[in-house]
């Protein structure tokens, strides 16, 4: 299996971010090209704080939405304990982000097993994750990123999965429990936002034919995996206690963007 195919092989804590924006930029441009030409990029934490302009605190007070979640009870009729929210919106031409009614969440028959026609509801993201600036600032990377795929598309929809996948000692985590898949979107995007006590959690991503392109841990917060969903499938290993006396637990925010209408 290839190594990732990173933007960029630099890596720094959060508290050693750039605060140049043209590096930022730089790296958001090179991004887009790895991902163009090989379907997948990993982008290190620096790249990704850079390009949004974000600090240490910023990060924090971001991180610390995901204590603000509630319990899955679609997974955990299957014995995953994970915790989450929901949102749905509409980024403009304009780079407004424009909040939908999200209602229930129905993936594609063809991409999600466990949730063939079942209609989901989930709790909606709370006022203040949507009034995070980080929260704003990485959509809007996403939406350059996204029209990179699709250059003639100009509205998008996004939806937002913050995400907790714990594991106790004998009941591992399960970030992806529908296996290796697709979301049905042009854009996925897996964001780091922190894990605890966790082992595993290794992500993988696959082109069309089932070939590996992409293996790697993310283990740095604000670490930022995106994949063209058209041509690649994707899944997470399971998680476990490094500590088993401990649980252990995995914080990711899944954004998809999808071309409106
Ligand atoms: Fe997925």
């Amino acid at each position: 299996m290839r190594a990732p195919l990173r933007a960029s092989a630099r890596r720094r804590s959060i508290g050693g971010m750039r605060s140049d924006a043209g590096a930022g930029a730089a790296a958001a441009v090179a991004a887009g090209r790895v991902l163009g030409s090989a379907g997948v990029c990993l982008m290190p934490s620096v790249d990704v704080l850079a390009c949004l302009g974000v600090g240490g605190a910023e990060w924090e007070r971001f991180a610390a939405h995901w204590d603000d979640l509630v319990v899955d009870r679609y997974a955990a009729a299957r014995g995953t304990r994970r915790l989450r929210r929901y949102g749905k919106f509409v980024l403009t031409g304009a780079g407004e982000l424009r909040p939908r009614s999200h209602g229930t969440f129905v993936q594609p028959d063809d991409t999600n097993r466990l949730y063939v026609g079942v209609e989901r509801r989930f709790e909606p993201l709370t006022d203040a994750f949507v009034a995070d600036p980080v929260f704003g600032k990485l959509v809007g990377l996403l939406g350059v990123l996204a029209r990179g795929l699709e250059e003639e598309r100009d509205e998008w929809v996004v939806l937002v999965h913050p995400f907790r996948v714990i594991a106790v000692a004998g009941q591992d985590g399960q970030p992806t429990p529908e296996g290796r898949h697709r979301d049905g979107v042009t854009l996925v995007t897996s964001l780091l936002v922190g894990r605890e006590n966790a082992v595993g959690g290794r992500s993988a991503v696959y082109d069309d034919g089932g070939a590996p392109l992409l293996a790697a841990t993310l283990d740095e917060p604000g670490a930022l995996l995106l994949g063209d969903d058209r041509r690649t499938e994707h899944e997470v290993s399971p998680i476990r206690p490094l500590d088993p006396a401990a649980q252990a637990h995995r914080d990711v925010l899944v954004t998809t963007l999808l071309p409106v209408g």
